[in-house]
């Protein structure tokens, strides 16, 4: 069955290997981003998510145009700080950038798909909820990612829309290399925590939220899904 999802952050890294590969099986996408992107296989509405009521209108305008049947909440925003230098207008930017779209979304869509008695919300978060130096801001706004997904998991359980998180490890894309620069004492630590020995590719986080998405994960709500080459379980023995 083709379906229709939002995604927020949708023109490069993860959000745009999402759109690919979900349109390459046969659902519609609409993107939110800053920027237009060539690559993008749908429509892709520029609107800076920072901005709150740019973000209303925006959602507005779509949830007439379209019936979404989902959304992922891939927008993401790191600003790197160790704890004696975090500024507290830096982590309030962290913390609204993250959290705040990912409630106007899932608000703006909430009364379609609870009518139509189908959805999917993915949350994007990340390995740093379990600790990583020059994180405070991040860790903690990703952490309020995966408790959101558990709160709504809870509320909806029984209004056929499923809440889930994805977690990914260090994942190769402009962000991450933005952070990491190749070379970087950032790439090495972050190598050197992922037993598998390298990096994830976009695609290979794509794959695990879009079978969040998917008619087969009906029964799976509440869930963190980690996907990070083993970097959540532990060090590799060796
Ligand atoms: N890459 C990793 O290693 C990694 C690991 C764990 C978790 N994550 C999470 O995964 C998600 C995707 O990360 P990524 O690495 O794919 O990032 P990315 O390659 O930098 O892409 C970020 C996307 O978000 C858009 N964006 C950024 N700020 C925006 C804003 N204010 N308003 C609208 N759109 C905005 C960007 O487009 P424009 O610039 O055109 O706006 C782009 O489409 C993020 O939540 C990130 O925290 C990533």
């Amino acid at each position: 069955m083709s379906r229709t999802f939002l995604i927020t952050g949708a023109s490069k890294g993860i959000g745009l290997a999402l759109a690919q590969r979900l349109k390459r099986d046969g659902h519609q996408v609409v993107g939110l981003a800053r920027n237009a992107s060539p690559d993008f296989p749908g429509v892709l509405l520029p609107v800076d998510l920072a901005d709150t009521q740019a973000t209303d209108d925006a959602l507005k305008d779509l949830t007439g145009r379209f019936r979404f049947d989902g959304v992922v909440n891939n927008v993401g925003l790191v600003r790197p700080q160790r704890l004696g230098a975090v500024e507290l207008p830096a982590l309030e930017e962290v913390m609204r950038v993250n959290l705040h779209p990912a409630l106007q979304t899932v608000q703006a869509l909430l009364p379609g798909m609870t009518e139509r008695r189908w959805g999917r919300i993915v949350n994007i978060s990340s390995l740093t909820v379990l600790g990583s130096i020059e994180r405070t801001a991040y860790a903690a706004a990703k952490a309020a990612l995966v408790s959101f997904s558990r709160s709504w998991a809870l509320e909806l359980a029984t209004t056929g829309i499923t809440v889930n998180a994805v977690s990914p490890g260090p994942t190769e894309t402009e962000l991450f290399r933005a952070n990491n620069p190749p070379g970087s004492d950032g790439e090495r630590r972050y190598l050197a925590g992922v037993p598998m020995g390298r990096f994830g590719q976009p695609d290979e986080i794509a794959a695990a939220i879009a079978f969040l998405l998917s008619e087969e994960a009906g029964f799976i709500t509440g869930q963190t899904l980690h996907v990070d080459g083993g970097a959540s379980i532990g060090k590799a023995a060796f």
